[in-house]
């Protein structure tokens, strides 16, 4: 591979969305960010030179980060922040991936403006397992706030506040046409007749899953979370955020004189009534230039149909249809012989709640959210120094529960007295350890789905279900020979599901549901991988320059 240097500089730009101007934190005054793009077996070097007043960290989102855990980059877990004035370059190899991920600002709320794709094409002279496509189109997903950025990482700050609710959804930064004041943020794609097109899907809203859909068009997918998956057709999909998708678009054999919507929507299970409006992009076939003479105006505009809010069975059977390639060339490398087994409750609750704390739980508590009844608590230092320094007394403790501390019925009505307790708490994993981990959703407050994201490993999608996970009968149904290999799950409301990962990268790596309003509330944990006794199994000292808490 070869060495690709990219300069980033974190600067506010003015942006007008939905007639509207405010200014919001950019990369190099783009918004969504610059592309990135490496082959398979490359080292990036990311410089980033913050010029704003806020604190900034970037995660490589997917990105496997073997041995260089110091360029992860969420905030107190892996490194303190970038602060006002000060540099950091991330510094890693691609490693054993090709596809399409994304990188995200992993620190507040700044994500919301700071996020774009990452590419990874595959080696040299080494080819897609699927025709090459004509042209491959990005298409990331996000929210945009009317709200200024400090108002809405204040709301996201105070413990228990209500969930901001986004202006619109975007498609590559663009609400589209189906909002008020927007036809001109409009995204567009052209379309050449009979060709094939690869959609990089992306969702990077905060909150939101997404139902994704074209008019008149079914999509291929051919990719999930940069692995190759079997490939399978179908008109609607379900995108959490933090997952990525590569999908092939077959353009229609003659022009047709309509024009096509892609459209978005939330999928949503939870108490909290999101905004469900729809963000749309249009798709325009190139018309031969012979018959622009008697141009008619192009009509009608075609919408797809999406599901319903709150459709998990559409959820559940989109899921289970993505597998692993498991080919020669793109074998699914399952862990078979497990080492260490978990069972993690997770969803909201509740915690106490003091005076100057927006108390919106029930009986004066405040909603918190949790993994085994744990709300994760920030260190105000970083927990890969924390633990490299031997320095864990009084930032971190290792005993995070390996099960629930009390069963019931998870999706039935909870018991009348569960208030989480909070703690910095971590697993600690030896090296090479197969791990098999339960994720059950629970119905305290209300069942929701959570997509759980993984830092530094893939997982395989063992089993997934509705209701409670039955250890004695569930476990002969997982499927070992070609489940889907992801880095982020949903973990579907009112039901659970089972990954198995194999702990080989030593760092500290964090675990968190993707939707931010959750993260914030402390549905997040962190395991901690220990070296190995040979050299190339240990993690290198930080570099010089990782920014100081
Ligand atoms: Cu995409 Cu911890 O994040």
């Amino acid at each position: 591979g070869i060495t690709r240097h990219y300069k980033f500089n974190i600067v506010m730009q003015n942006v007008t969305r939905l007639c509207q101007t405010k200014s919001i934190v950019t990369v190099n005054g783009k918004f969504p960010g610059p592309r990135i793009i490496a082959r398979e077996g490359d080292r990036l070097l990311i410089k980033v030179v913050n010029h704003v007043q806020y604190n900034v960290t970037l995660h490589w989102h997917g990105i496997r980060q073997l041995r260089s855990g110091w360029a992860d980059g969420p905030a107190y877990i892996t490194q303190c922040p970038i602060q006002t004035g000060q540099t950091y370059v991330y510094n890693f190899t691609v490693t054993g991936q090709r596809g399409t991920l994304f990188w995200h600002a992993h620190i507040s709320w700044l994500r919301v403006t700071l996020y774009g794709p990452l590419v990874i094409l595959p080696k040299k002279h080494a080819s897609y397992p699927f025709p090459q496509p004509h042209k491959e189109v990005p298409v990331l997903f996000g929210e945009w706030w009317k709200a200024d950025t400090e108002t809405i990482i204040n709301q996201a700050t105070q413990a228990g506040g209500a969930p901001n609710i986004s202006d619109a959804y975007t498609i590559n930064g663009l609400p589209g046409p189906l909002y008020n004041c927007s036809a001109k943020d409009t995204f567009k794609l052209k379309l050449k007749p009979g060709k094939t097109y690869l959609l990089r899907l992306i969702n990077a809203a905060l909150n939101d899953e997404l139902f994704f859909s074209i008019a008149n068009h079914s999509l291929t997918v051919v990719e999930t979370d940069a692995v190759y998956v079997k490939p399978f057709k179908t008109q609607t999909l379900l995108i959490t955020p933090g997952q990525t998708m590569n999908v092939l678009l077959k353009a229609k054999a003659t022009a047709p004189n309509a024009t096509f919507l892609m459209a978005a929507r939330p999928y949503a299970t939870g108490p909290a009534t999101f905004d469900n409006t729809t963000t749309a992009a249009i798709l325009e076939y190139e018309k031969p230039s012979l018959s622009n003479s008697n141009n008619k105006k192009r009509d009608p505009l075609l919408r797809p149909s999406l599901p319903m809010f709150n459709d998990t069975a559409f959820s559940m059977k989109f899921f289970q249809k993505i597998r692993s390639l498991a080919t020669g060339n793109f074998p699914a490398k399952v862990p078979k012989k497990i080492d260490r087994r978990f069972f993690f409750t997770v969803g909201l609750g509740i915690l106490p709640c003091s005076k100057n704390q927006t108390c919106q739980g029930p009986n004066n508590t405040r909603v918190a959210a949790s993994i085994n009844n744990v709300s994760f608590v920030q260190p105000n230092v970083a927990l890969l120094q924390a633990h490299f320094f031997n320095q864990s007394k009084g930032v971190y403790t290792t005993d995070f529960p390996a099960n629930p501390p009390f069963k019931f019925n998870y999706t039935g009505t909870p018991p009348s007295n569960i208030m989480a307790t909070t703690g910095t708490k971590v697993v600690v994993l030896p090296f090479n350890t197969n791990v098999e981990l339960v994720l059950q959703d629970t119905s305290i407050i209300g069942a929701e789905s959570h997509p759980l994201h993984l830092h530094g490993f893939n997982f395989f999608i063992v089993g997934q279900g509705l209701g409670n996970f039955n250890s004695s009968k569930d476990p002969a149904k997982f499927n070992l020979v070609d489940p889907a290999e992801r880095n982020t799950v949903s973990v579907p409301s009112g039901g659970w599901v089972a990954i198995r990962f194999h702990a080989d990268n030593p760092g500290v790596w964090f675990m968190h549901c993707h939707l931010e309003v959750h993260t914030s509330w402390g549905l997040k944990m962190a395991w901690v991988v220990m070296d190995g006794k040979k050299q190339n199994q240990k993690l290198p000292p930080p570099p010089s320059d990782l920014p100081k808490c």
